[in-house]
């Protein structure tokens, strides 16, 4: 699948503020970058003669079979791609028999994401300086049948992003439906201006426990790029922890997450999952994470961008687009299936 074409088609259906609200990031946008070029640089060590008559994409999360180790990312206001909003993805990841992480800034109701389809999902949580705000979610999420938190924990504070204080971001006519809320009215950006005021810069490790307990729910530790967080994170509690610098939206000039995968799986052992999302654009991009150590990738922006293409159908051809390239490279590293993706394929 040609994405910069699919962005393209995505950018004429978008306000110029929602798709640089999308494809934008921090400061001089390096890391976004970065997070691409990582996939890019590594090499692959394929084997050969191992019969991939039929290669198997079948693997679990915490527990829960999915059809391929590619899921679909927590991303904000999905009704600014496209009027079907989360239930066109929530629907489309259904299909692919995947699973959907829900994010607390959707624009569709956790509640009625989760009534849209038969699927497992995840919730991702931002901690709220108001603990009755994030207790509220926990229970909502619990009480819809969501099954796991993903916290995010590296929006302490929102990243500086220059597209859009320049055009002034808001979700205008829009609201985030899990908090009864639009964005604030603001010189610069609307989202900065909310998250200044609402999400809790105090998180430490010992929220996992509580988010833990509050919810009887397994909890994923979301935006972490050192191993030796992420041994802090298991030991605090969480089931797995997924390398992200937030699509390069936070940190600019954090280290890729290709790069920093290999130091958090090892640091982690088998003691929990380890997950990964940034610059997947290709199925060796999949074999490559899979390789060092990820149980599954998380796919953000392609999936907002065959939203806005397309609606839940355009999201599906990026699931499916994700399918075919992660088999055929598969194939072509002579794996037939998850289990046969080791790290000697990658250098
Ligand atoms: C929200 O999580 C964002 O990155 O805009």
């Amino acid at each position: 699948m040609d994405f910069t074409l699919l962005e393209s088609v995505a950018k004429g259906n978008l306000t110029p503020g929602t798709y640089d609200y999308y494809a934008g990031g921090a400061d001089d946008e390096l890391t976004l970058a970065d997070n691409l070029a990582a996939w890019q640089r590594m090499r692959l060590r394929p084997r050969v003669l191992r019969d991939v008559t039929d290669v198997d994409l079948a693997t679990t999360v915490l527990g829960t079979p999915v059809s391929m180790p590619v899921l679909v990312a927590p991303t904000a206001y999905h009704k600014l791609a496209h009027p079907q909003g989360e239930i066109g993805t929530a629907r489309a990841a259904a299909g692919a028999d995947t699973l959907m992480i829900a994010s607390t800034l959707a624009t569709t109701s956790l509640e009625d994401i989760a009534a849209s389809v038969d699927a497992p999902r995840w919730f991702q949580l931002y901690v709220h300086r108001d603990n009755d705000v994030t207790r509220s979610l926990i229970e909502r999420a619990v009480g819809a049948g969501y099954e796991a938190i993903v916290l995010t924990v590296d929006l302490a504070v929102l990243g500086h992003r220059p597209r859009d204080e320049r055009n002034a971001f808001s979700i205008e006519g829009h609201e985030m439906a899990n908090l009864q809320t639009g964005t604030p009215d603001a010189e610069g950006s609307g989202l900065a201006a909310y998250a200044d005021t609402a999400i809790d810069p105090g998180l430490t490790f010992e929220h996992i426990e509580w988010i833990k307990s509050e919810s009887g729910l397994p909890v994923l530790v979301k935006g972490v790029v050192r191993g030796d967080d992420a041994a802090m994170a298991v030991d605090a509690g969480a089931a797995a922890v997924v390398v992200s610098n937030h699509g390069g939206r936070q940190l600019d000039t954090c280290i890729a997450t290709a790069d920093a995968l290999e130091e958090v799986a090892t640091a982690v052992g088998d003691r929990a999952e380890v997950y990964i999302d940034g610059g997947v654009r290709r199925g060796t991009d999949v074999v490559k994470a899979l390789a060092l150590g990820a149980r599954a990738v998380l796919i953000g922006r392609p999936i907002l961008w065959g939203l806005a293409a397309d609606g839940a159908s355009g999201v599906t051809d990026v699931l499916e687009f994700f399918r075919t390239a992660t088999a055929r490279a598969m194939a072509l590293c002579g794996a037939a299936s998850v289990d046969d993706v080791d790290r000697s394929l990658v250098v």
